[in-house]
């Protein structure tokens, strides 16, 4: 499996206050922020860097900088926008495209209603903000959408994954790793990730 379950004392304190019942809409979101903070950086570990020359204070000198064209983050609407601003706290010039998708009521499927890519997609980096991974449907649409854009290389954050999403996403897509913060039970028959969050987008957005 292509799953990065990401250990950290931080990680996991910051999961289990976001699991209590009482969580208000505010910590719900700060959370959800910081979260995503401290996995983006465990999930750009791997960025490959080159050698470039600087001026320096005392003159020329050899420093190091992230190579290739600049990141893109990829938000699903709604809850992924939940992430977005802890990513960009750790990587303010990435790029931001957009994906909005809903269930199509014959097949059943999810299709986009709406995405607003960026630029040379085929030469980006892609990392894709979803909260929660549960049948994983959403997430297999989105790389199906980037991947059709020539994206190459992506991978998906998520805080909290059920085993189902996980095996969807790799049996479609087995080159692209999910990284989150935790890989809970089971769906349950209303497709709510046991134990997870609950709605992550209501609690988030304050609705209900
Ligand atoms: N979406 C959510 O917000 N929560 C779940 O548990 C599953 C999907």
């Amino acid at each position: 499996m292509n799953l990065h379950i990401i250990k950290h004392p931080l990680v996991a304190h910051k999961l289990t206050l976001m699991r209590e019942a009482d969580c208000s809409t505010g910590k719900f979101r700060t959370l959800t922020k910081e979260l995503s903070r401290l996995m983006a950086y465990e999930a750009t570990r791997d960025f490959e860097t080159e050698h470039c020359d600087i001026n320096g204070w005392c003159g020329h000198i050899n420093g190091e900088r992230i190579k290739g064209k600049t990141l893109t983050v990829v938000p699903i609407l709604r809850a992924g926008l939940g992430m977005l601003d802890g990513v960009l706290d750790l990587i303010p010039t990435a790029k931001i495209s957009v994906v909005g998708l809903q269930r199509d009521e014959e097949t059943l499927q999810p299709v986009s209603y709406f995405e607003k890519l960026v630029d040379k997609m085929d030469e980006r980096p892609a990392l894709i903000l979803d909260p929660m991974l549960a049948t994983g449907g959403s997430m297999v649409a989105t790389i199906d959408l980037l991947k059709a854009k020539g994206c190459r290389n992506i991978k998906a954050l998520v805080l909290v994954a059920a085993p189902e999403g996980v095996q969807t996403v790799h049996q479609a897509h087995p080159d692209v790793p999910v990284f989150t913060a935790a890989l809970d039970s089971h769906l349950n028959e209303n497709g709510y990730i046991i134990p997870g969050l609950g709605d992550a987008g209501d609690k988030i957005f304050g609705t209900k």
